[in-house]
């Protein structure tokens, strides 16, 4: 089998001194996040030979790498990954702020500071008790009960755990349930810290693709029948990155063949308040069956707050519970009391966040228009993934950086470090932002053409 650095390179062809070149790829994997701190890589006798290269040609390539500082080579210990001492510069270009199309958020909601204003009474209303709760304050899960059954699903207030955002949420069903070696299904293309902490738990990924256009879930189903996974996450609204949202009738053959293949379904519904113009409203996954759900105030209200929830039965919320205090101790009750003003209205912050996507939406139109490529249809959510028609993103995101944009490359979403044809460009930011940014990938997709990205690009890729 080739070893994984072979997996992730995929089809890199070297566009000049190989060595030069493959020591600038395994740098752009190294600072995306696709090639970990403290890794092992291959050796080079067999680099060179999964490669069809000379061995001189790899040990100058890891050469480069070490003298850079992104690898530590260590006798009889191998050759493992590492980052320099020196944070790397920041593009600066004459009178223009770098923009980062690297994060897809939203600012706060605009009842913000008000809503933290109006949360003091309750904190203080907490102050006898111990601050700790390990489930959370009961009025917000009881808030985040109600919501859920408005959207057609039972639930009770101790079905809800209150965490410190969606990614905690996850980390702490993962420690609950993960099972090292086991199989894990997760989307192509997907959230990437959230495959990133599914593999850190030990688990072997496989995918499954997704498109603007949706799921093959002919190969969902097929996949969890045949390797009967231990768990599969999925992103059903508004996923990110490809914006995609799938139908009732696939979701209710999700869950059917997850629960005939003994595989335990983690919804994400981080994503699902944000909608612009979705021409339809799927039921949540959990009205078909016994899902894992994930929750999130960071994307309609703000990042910041980091609060989310776990939505589960009450088998599964008294195991996360039992493990949860080896992690931490409970989410701030401060933060609690704000989400419980906050969602006292949930229209206001559909209301905010539809106008500032829809905005950023059409900035993303029309600055693909002038690069001559297709918008796909997307009706909300975080970001628009786009087909590049053979164009190659990588290299897109190296010649960004000369043009002070941030922008990660389509494979960084990738399990199998694959769709390097795809990039993910946020609707998120204010439409100025995001039209200064398209001009920026305008001018980076004319470089990549002439073939005149910068070595400054190559040093600096640590904005990608
Ligand atoms: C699908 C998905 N899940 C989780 C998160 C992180 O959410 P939180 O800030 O609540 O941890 C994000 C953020 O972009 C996301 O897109």
């Amino acid at each position: 089998m080739a070893s994984r650095l072979v997996m992730l390179l995929g089809t890199w062809q070297p566009d000049r001194a190989v060595a030069a070149s493959l020591a600038d790829r395994v740098r752009a994997l190294i600072l995306d996040g696709r090639l970990t701190v403290g890794e092992r890589l291959p050796s080079e006798r067999v680099l060179a030979q999964e490669l069809g290269r000379s061995r001189a040609t790899i040990t100058a390539a890891y050469g480069r790498l070490e003298s850079a500082g992104y690898v530590v080579r260590t006798h009889g210990g191998g050759t493992h990954i590492a980052l320099p001492h020196s944070s790397p510069v920041r593009p600066t270009l004459p009178g223009s702020a770098p923009i980062d199309f690297s994060i897809a958020s939203t600012g706060s909601a605009p009842g913000l500071h008000e809503a933290t204003i109006r949360a003091l009474p309750r904190l203080a209303a907490q102050r006898g008790g111990t601050g700790y709760t390990l489930e959370g304050v009961t009025e917000l899960r009881e808030v985040i009960a109600a919501r859920y059954r408005e959207r057609g699903v039972p639930t009770d207030a101790d079905e809800i755990v209150i965490t410190s955002g969606a990614m905690h949420a996850l980390a702490l069903v993962l420690a609950a349930f993960s099972r090292p070696g086991r199989v894990a299904v997760v989307e192509e293309p997907t959230f990437p810290h959230a495959m990133d902490a599914i593999r850190r738990a030990g688990h072997r990924l496989v995918t499954t693709p997704v498109t603007a256009a949706g799921w093959d879930v002919g190969h969902l189903t097929t996949t969890l029948l045949d390797l009967h996974p231990h768990l599969a996450y999925v992103i059903p609204d508004f996923h990110n990155p490809t914006g995609a949202n799938m139908s009732d009738a696939d979701r209710a053959v999700v869950v059917a063949t997850a629960r005939s293949a003994g595989t335990m379904l983690i919804v994400d519904e981080t994503c699902a308040d944000l909608d612009i113009d979705r021409p339809f409203t799927p039921r949540p996954f959990a009205t078909f069956g016994d899902v894992i759900t994930l929750g999130s105030l960071s994307k309609i209200a703000w990042g910041g707050l980091r609060i989310g929830w776990i939505r589960a039965s009450r088998a599964v919320v008294s195991r996360v519970l039992a493990v949860r205090p080896t992690i931490d101790l409970g989410t701030a009750p401060l933060e609690q009391c704000i989400a419980i003003e906050l969602l006292d209205d949930v229209p206001a912050l559909q209301r905010h966040v539809r106008s500032r996507l829809a905005a950023g939406r059409a900035a993303v139109h029309a600055g693909l228009e002038t690069i001559g490529l297709s918008m796909p249809q997307t009706y909300g959510g975080l970001s628009v993934w786009i087909g590049l028609r053979g164009f190659d993103s990588t290299a897109l995101s190296l010649a960004a950086h000369d043009h002070g944009l941030r922008l990660p490359p389509g494979p960084r979403f990738s399990a199998s470090g694959v769709l390097n044809g795809y990039l993910r460009v946020p609707i998120t930011l204010d439409p100025e932002t995001t039209a200064d940014g398209m001009v920026r990938l305008a001018e980076a997709w004319q470089d990549v053409h002439r073939g005149s990205v910068s070595q400054a690009a190559m040093e600096h890729l640590a904005v990608v």
